[in-house]
C-alpha cells in the first residue's frame, strides 16, 4: 500500500523545503495543503482517517508545517482532537524547523558535555527554538538560564515551559545590558544564541570572559553571527577550551533527525512526533 503523506502548512503556500523532505524520505504521495488553520482542518483530518482501514492507516500520515510556529502548535491541537479510537495516523509537527532545529542543536551540546551536569544558558530563549532547546535542555536534567532583552518576557518563556518540563532548574534572565548578559552567562558551560537572524547576541569580548565555557552554539545563519567568532560551518571546531557550533555545522544533524522523523511516521498510525519526541528520535539515530 502507497504511503501517504497530508502535508498541512499554515502558510498560504506549503513549504517548498517540506515538500523536497518528505520526497527524499521515501513518501510515496505527498497531499499538500496551504492556508491551513484549526478551524478548516477537520475535514483533511477526516478525509485522511476514514478512507483506509484501521489496520491500514499506518500508511497514511500528517505533517503539520509553516513558518509559523506558534500557528502550528495550534494546528497540531485541533489535528491530534480530530483523531479518535481506530481513527488514527501519526502526526509530526516542525514549523520552521522548530523542533528539528532544536534536537539537533542540544544533540550537538550532548556530544560533548553530561547535560544532567550542564548548566546553560540560552540566549534569545523566548522564541520558539529557544525555549525548545530550554525545554529540551531541562528534560535532560540541565540547569537551564533562559534569556531575553526583556525580563518580563523570559520570565512569561519560562511560566509557559511549566506545563511541560520541571522547571525547578530554570531561571528567566535579562541579557539586553552589559550586566545582566554577565550575569546570565556567570559559570556557564554552554551558551546557546538563538536569536533572530542577522541578531548579535554577545561579543567575543563578553563569550571571553565566561572561563567556564565548554561548548557554543549559534543558530542564525545570517550576519553578523548571534555569537561573534563563530562561523557558520563550525561544526565541533576546537577554539582553546571551547568547542563551537555554527547554524549549518548543526544543520546536517537537524536535516537527519528531520527525514528519520518522516520515515518514523509510517511504523505506527498513533504517534505524535513533537520536540521531545523528536530529540528522542536524534538521540537514537546517533
Ligand atoms: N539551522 C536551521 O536549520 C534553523 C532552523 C530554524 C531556525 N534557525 C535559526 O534559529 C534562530 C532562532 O529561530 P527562531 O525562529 O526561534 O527566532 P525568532 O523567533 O525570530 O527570534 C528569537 C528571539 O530573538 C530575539 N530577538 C529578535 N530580534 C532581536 C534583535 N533585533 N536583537 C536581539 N534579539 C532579538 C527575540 O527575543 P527577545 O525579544 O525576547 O529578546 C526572539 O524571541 C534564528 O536565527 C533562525 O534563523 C535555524
Amino acid at each position: 500500500m502507497k504511503k501517504i503523506l497530508i502535508q498541512l502548512d499554515t502558510d498560504s503556500l506549503p513549504s517548498s523545503f517540506d515538500r523536497v523532505v518528505a520526497v527524499d524520505a521515501g513518501v510515496d504521495e505527498l497531499f499538500s495543503y496551504g492556508g491551513v488553520t484549526p478551524d478548516n482542518v477537520e475535514t483533511l483530518v477526516h478525509g485522511a482517517i476514514f478512507t483506509r482501514k484501521p489496520s491500514d492507516l499506518v500508511n497514511t500520515a500528517i505533517f503539520v508545517g509553516g513558518s509559523n510556529v506558534a500557528a502550528g502548535e495550534a494546528l497540531l491541537k485541533a489535528v491530534t482532537k480530530s483523531l479518535f479510537g481506530p481513527f488514527k495516523v501519526s502526526v509530526m509537527m516542525d514549523s520552521n524547523g522548530s523542533n528539528t532545529t532544536a534536537a539537533a542543536t542540544v544533540l550537538a551540546a550532548s556530544r560533548h558535555l553530561d547535560l544532567s551536569k550542564t548548566t546553560a544558558v540560552v540566549l534569545g530563549g523566548t522564541g520558539p527554538v529557544g525555549s525548545r532547546v530550554a525545554q529540551l535542555l531541562l528534560q535532560q536534567g540541565a540547569t537551564v538560564r533562559l534569556a531575553s532583552r526583556s525580563l518580563e518576557r523570559s520570565t512569561a518563556t519560562c511560566a509557559g515551559l511549566k506545563e511541560i518540563a520541571d522547571v525547578s532548574k530554570l531561571s528567566p534572565h535579562e541579557s539586553q545590558s552589559d550586566a545582566g548578559l554577565a550575569a546570565a552567562c556567570e559559570g556557564v558551560d554552554l551558551v546557546v544564541a538563538a536569536g533572530a537572524a542577522k541578531t548579535r547576541l554577545i561579543n567575543a569580548e563578553q563569550l571571553s570572559k565566561i572561563s567556564t565555557l565548554k561548548v557554543a552554539i549559534d543558530l542564525n545563519a545570517v550576519a553578523p553571527a548571534g555569537i561573534e567568532g563563530i562561523e557558520v560551518m563550525d561544526k565541533a571546531r576546537e577554539a582553546g577550551q571551547t568547542i563551537l557550533y555554527g547554524a549549518v555545522g548543526v544543520g546536517g544533524t537537524k536535516m537527519k533527525i528531520h527525514y528519520a522523523a518522516v520515515r518514523k511516521l509510517f511504523t505506527s498510525n498513533t504517534l505524535v512526533l513533537d520536540t521531545a519526541a523528536i530529540y528522542d528520535l536524534g538521540a537514537s539515530l546517533s
